[in-house]
């Protein structure tokens, strides 16, 4: 992470905040703030806490694309072809930095960090930039996710894992296992093994191929202390847990990637076996909330390419697919597809509702319309949909998790093939040609 941070600097990207800050609302206020300006970074440099906090790294769409060293042409192309050029994991060798520090016992004390509770009605304190590493009880396969976590007490944290994330998964395989979960909650990692994260590659994927491929390098790990898992090794800081299952606490509410607070319920703990930390560890935080917030950022650029990537597998005259921050990057799918016989737009509709992402609304259009302009968006809606023909709704689909308003986790999608009628003649769109090349010295701007 501290190379990544040495770059934004460079580029007026991040800010040095050298005034004390409060955990307790105002770092919540002044990312809210910088997100709604796309302003730059954070690093608050006196916390409340031994340790600095860097938050917003990744609270823009260029940053972002500072982080992949890519532009929004080339940004698809390369995340796809790293996860078909997957480059496999390293052990560290030596002490690893992640391991500087280490606290175990008594010593161990979540409140020492500079968490910050980012809105009055959040349940408390969150760790929200972390990525846990757990696996799969009976394949050994990890999975690396990012998962929020409130702090309970020094040495405990509420934990919450959709029942379709790998976490929520290889916990219920634990528990039907009868043996222990090990996890660790990483923080401050390289900008690509964060992005990792959210590529959606079946859960058959080690998560540690994909971030190789996408960092064009391998990524070194180091053996946890308290556990047998493995973590990167230049890691600012590691939390090492166990879930216990039989302790459920209250957790919540917090806001969410749906712009609405989860309602506060009895959840899983995570009890705290060793945090590890490089010397002078910086320590992330990022706000997540009615978009945009950091938290769509880092989902779109890898959803949108490994969903694409699927896609294409089945419908290679898919062009593109915008998953929009409006809809969380999770509820509104747009896909740009050139259908090859009747009836296929609405196959890629009911592909896409299958995906993991379980959006509630798919909509297809010519590749002639712009899938990152809404407005280009409603026009074809708007003149290349027969409703009674076009539109559908796929009823009693598992909704996401965290939706406001589902009927006990059922929902439901609606598709709308927005393309032009397959094999009929259809009019001509009216549009001025050449006006991108027409010189008007009077209105062009230098
Ligand atoms: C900042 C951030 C926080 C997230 N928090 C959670 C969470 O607390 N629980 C959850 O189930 N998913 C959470 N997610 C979504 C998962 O990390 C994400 O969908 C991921 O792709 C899960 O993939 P996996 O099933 O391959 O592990 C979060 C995503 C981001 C970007």
């Amino acid at each position: 992470m501290r190379a990544f941070l040495t770059v934004l600097k460079q580029s007026g990207e991040l800010v040095d905040i050298e005034r004390p800050i409060s955990l307790t609302y105002d770092v919540g206020k002044a990312l809210a703030k910088a997100s709604a300006v796309e302003g730059p970074a954070l690093l608050f440099n006196k916390t409340e806490s031994a340790f600095p906090l860097v938050a917003g790294l990744y609270g823009t769409r260029k940053r972002a694309l500072i982080a992949f060293e890519a532009t929004e042409s080339s940004i698809h192309e390369k995340v796809t072809k790293a996860i078909d050029n997957p480059i496999g994991p390293l052990d560290f060798v030596g002490p690893p930095p992640c391991q500087e520090i280490v606290l175990l016992g008594d010593d161990i004390d979540l409140t020492k960090l500079p968490v910050p509770i980012y809105s009055p009605k959040d349940g408390g304190p969150y760790i929200t930039a972390g990525i846990v590493v757990s696996e799969d009880v009976d394949t050994g396969i990890p999975d690396i996710g990012n998962y929020r976590f409130q702090l309970h007490g020094p040495r405990v944290l509420g934990l919450f894992s959709a029942s379709n994330h790998r976490f929520g998964k290889n916990i219920a395989k634990a528990l039907a296992r009868n043996v222990p979960l090990h996890g660790a909650i990483v923080i401050g990692v390289d900008p690509m093994t964060i992005f990792a994260c959210q590529v959606q590659a079946g859960d058959a994927s080690n998560d540690w191929f994909i971030a190789g491929g996408l960092r064009g390098a391998p990524v070194e790990l180091a053996k946890t202390i308290s556990g047998n898992l493995k973590v990167p090794a230049y890691a600012e800081f590691v939390i090492e847990f166990t879930v216990d299952s039989d302790d459920q606490r209250i957790e919540g509410p917090l806001g969410e990637y749906t712009g609405y607070y989860t309602p506060a319920s009895l959840k899983p703990t995570a009890k705290v076996t060793a945090i590890t930390h490089r010397r002078g560890g910086i320590f992330q935080g990022l706000l997540t909330g009615k978009p945009i917030t950091e938290n769509h950022i880092l989902k779109q650029i890898p959803f949108e390419a490994s969903i694409l990537r699927q896609l294409q597998a089945q419908f290679p005259t898919i062009a593109d697919i915008a998953i929009t921050n409006s809809g969380g990057v999770q509820a509104y799918v747009v896909i740009a597809m050139t259908p090859r016989y009747e009836g296929e737009a609405r196959h890629a509709i009911l592909a896409a509702m299958a995906s993991n992402l379980h959006p509630k609304w798919v909509v297809v259009v010519d590749p002639d319309v712009d899938i990152r302009k809404s407005a280009e968006v409603e026009w074809a809606m708007s003149f290349r949909v027969k409703p009674r023909e076009d539109v559908f709704i796929i009823d009693r689909t598992a909704t996401a998790p965290l939706d406001p308003y589902t009927d006990g986790g059922y929902s439901g999608s609606v598709g709308i093939d927005a393309t032009r009628p397959y094999g009929v003649e259809f009019p001509e769109v009216s549009e001025v040609p050449d006006w991108r090349r027409f010189d008007l010295p009077e209105i062009d701007r230098p």
